[in-house]
């Protein structure tokens, strides 16, 4: 077992890259067949997914359109009000299926967000596609189509996930080593 420090904490190996990998090509061969004939257009939700997206999106075969979204957000003008944003869709979005990409559902408050944007913009049938589920966290009720694997409610870091702005670059997912 590997042990790495992150900003001073130390994390153990929790999915390897090789893990990783065999979950990717799962779940691309899935969405392969399910939509075959079809023309998905897949949106990765930035900034964590870029990595998964990458290695998902190279196995899929299908004719494909891939496009990246970035959920900002910020606080209003009352300090308990946040906005969010959505930037990126540049897309016609009416008629399409849409996969969403994400590297992690936690709360699917982000999905829900989303989901709710694509509605609005009619498209056709909207899934999500995400490497990592957190069931217990989970607060809404959109099926969560494609999982690579389903974690506990704990944080895990590494392959595109961050902590505190560290780890995005690691090959395998790591969790908190605690004593
Ligand atoms: P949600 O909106 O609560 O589903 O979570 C959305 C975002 O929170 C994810 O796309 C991640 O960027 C971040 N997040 C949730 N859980 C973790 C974690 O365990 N490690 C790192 N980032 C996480």
């Amino acid at each position: 077992m590997e042990i790495i420090q992150l900003n001073n904490k130390p994390f153990k190996t929790y999915i390897s890259s090789i893990e990783i990998a065999e979950s990717c090509t799962k779940m691309a061969n899935q969405i392969n067949s399910d939509y075959k004939n079809k023309r998905p257009l897949f949106l990765a939700v930035l900034n964590g997914s870029f990595i998964f997206a990458a290695d998902l999106f190279r196995k899929i075969n299908l004719p494909s359109d891939i496009s990246f979204v970035k959920i900002a957000s910020y606080s209003g003008t009352n300090s308990t009000e946040k906005i969010n944003n959505l930037i990126g869709i540049n897309e016609n979005i009416e008629g399409r299926d849409i996969i969403i990409i994400e590297d992690i559902v936690d709360t699917g408050n982000t999905l829900h967000y989303l989901f709710e944007i694509l509605k609005e913009k009619k498209a056709n049938t909207i899934q999500i596609a995400t490497l990592l589920f957190k069931p217990e966290a989970y607060k809404w009720n959109y099926p969560v189509q494609y999982v690579g694997k389903t974690i506990p409610n704990v944080f895990v870091v590494g392959y595109g996930l961050d902590y505190d702005g560290f780890g995005r670059n690691l090959n395998s997912i790591y969790i908190l080593n605690e004593k």
